[in-house]
C-alpha cells in the first residue's frame, strides 16, 4: 500500500478557491489505485486529466486579471505538464509497477509545480499587496 498523498498546509497559496482546487487535485492522484485490480482505473486517470486542464485553465485566469508578469512562462509550464500527463497516463498500464510509477510521478509533478510555480505568483501577490 502506498503512502497516502494529501494536501498540506505548506502547499496553500492562500485564495480558497485555488487552494480547493489543489486538493482536489490531491485527493484524484490519491485516487489512482495502487492494484489494477481495484477500480477504473482509466476512467480516474481520465478524472485526473480533466481537472487538472479546468484547473489550469481557472488559475490562468486568474493570473491575467492580476496582470502576472510571468503568465506566459507559468502556461508554458501547464502545456508541458498536460503533454508529459497525457504521454505518460495515456500508455496505459500494464502491471501493477507501471500504475505505481504513474501515481508517484502525478505526485511528484503536482508538489514540484505547486511550490515551484505556483508560489511564485503567491510571492508577487504579497510583494504587490494585491487584493486578488
Ligand atoms: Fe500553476
Ligand atoms: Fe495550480
Amino acid at each position: 500500500m502506498s503512502p497516502k498523498i494529501e494536501w498540506i498546509p505548506a502547499y496553500t497559496v492562500g485564495r480558497e478557491d485555488l487552494d480547493r482546487q489543489h486538493k482536489v487535485l490531491f485527493q484524484l492522484v490519491d485516487d489512482i489505485p495502487t492494484s489494477l485490480e481495484h477500480g477504473d482505473v482509466n476512467a480516474i486517470v481520465m478524472k485526473l486529466f480533466k481537472y487538472t486542464r479546468e484547473h489550469f485553465t481557472n488559475e490562468e485566469r486568474i493570473l491575467a486579471a492580476i496582470n502576472y508578469p510571468k503568465l506566459a512562462e507559468h502556461k508554458v509550464h501547464h502545456i508541458n505538464l498536460i503533454s508529459q500527463l497525457t504521454d505518460y497516463g495515456g500508455q496505459g498500464f500494464s502491471d501493477e509497477k507501471a500504475l505505481n510509477d504513474f501515481r508517484e510521478f502525478a505526485f511528484n509533478w503536482i508538489t514540484d509545480h505547486i511550490l515551484q510555480e505556483d508560489h511564485q505568483y503567491v510571492r508577487y501577490v504579497k510583494e504587490n499587496d494585491l487584493d486578488w
